[in-house]
């Protein structure tokens, strides 16, 4: 049976069609993740669900405990995670409701644990791809199978938060290459990566970037945007799941190899 980890984000709290089987606490070396984790079943495939903000929504972006969830997932058995993250538009023909399945990150977020090999090992794992090829692929496929527009690559760039950006930051992103800005998308990706699991994003537009557009940037906008979202991800995300080969072929399951001094 496949076995997937999802990460819910702002707005994205559960998925709809999935059987309910049981709630899972799970403790870790590094802490406490978000909360428990939801095991559903869907057309043969377990579903492990995990809301990184908490339900309700209670941690900002710059309190979740990154490497208690993502180790928490491996405790589960998972090797392969979907994410989902709310994002601001800043590349020109991205709108709010977009979704973009992206295949380069830009991290500036500071102060994060971003590794579990803080003390007796030293490692580097190659990060040049960021998400698995192999999940974004499926995704995009998926996207098709179902008729949905998405937006197939694009560069993420993480920012702290919790304050919205500036202008002028926005315009220097622009600059840098990023398609998107969101919160939360690192260190999620590299801890997986040195877990050796297979990590893809699907992000969703949820409002323009600060001073894309001249509308005042809001959280309700996010959240009513997300809200509005949340089917076609439900079901892109149900369909990627019916398209999942059983093994693993990607580069994923060896990224230690090599890693450690
Ligand atoms: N900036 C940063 N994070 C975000 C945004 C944004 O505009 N929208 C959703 N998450």
């Amino acid at each position: 049976m496949n076995r997937i980890g999802i990460l819910g984000g702002s707005g994205f709290y559960e998925m709809k069609g999935l059987r309910h089987k049981s709630l899972r606490r799970v403790s870790t070396p590094f802490g406490n993740p978000s909360g428990e984790f939801r095991i559903s079943e869907v057309s043969g495939s377990e579903v492990v669900f995990l809301p990184r903000h908490g339900i309700p929504h209670r941690i900002p972006p710059h309190r979740i405990n990154y490497r208690a969830n993502i180790w928490g997932f491996r405790e589960m058995g998972i090797e392969r995670i979907f994410s989902i993250n709310a994002v601001g538009g800043i590349t020109a023909g991205l709108t709010p409701g977009d979704i973009v399945i992206p295949d380069q990150i830009i991290d500036l977020t500071q102060g994060r644990a971003s590794t579990f090999y803080e003390e007796n090992d030293v490692v580097h794992i190659d990060f040049t791809d960021p998400y698995c090829t192999i999940l974004r692929t499926i995704i995009c496929a998926a996207a098709q199978r179902k008729g949905l527009t998405v937006k197939e690559s694009g560069t993420y760039l993480c920012v702290n938060g919790p304050r919205l950006e500036t202008r002028a930051e926005i315009s220097f992103f622009a600059k840098s290459g990023a398609d998107v800005v969101g919160m939360t998308g690192m260190p999620e990706a590299c801890l997986a990566r040195e877990l050796e699991m297979c990590f893809a994003s699907v992000l969703i537009v949820t409002n323009y970037a600060a001073g894309i557009s001249d509308k005042k940037l809001t959280t309700t906008e996010v959240m009513e945007n997300m809200k509005i979202s949340t089917e076609r991800i439900g079901s892109l995300l149900i369909e990627s799941l019916a398209l999942l080969p059983e093994e693993r072929i990607c580069a994923c399951r060896y990224a230690l190899s090599g890693a450690k001094m």
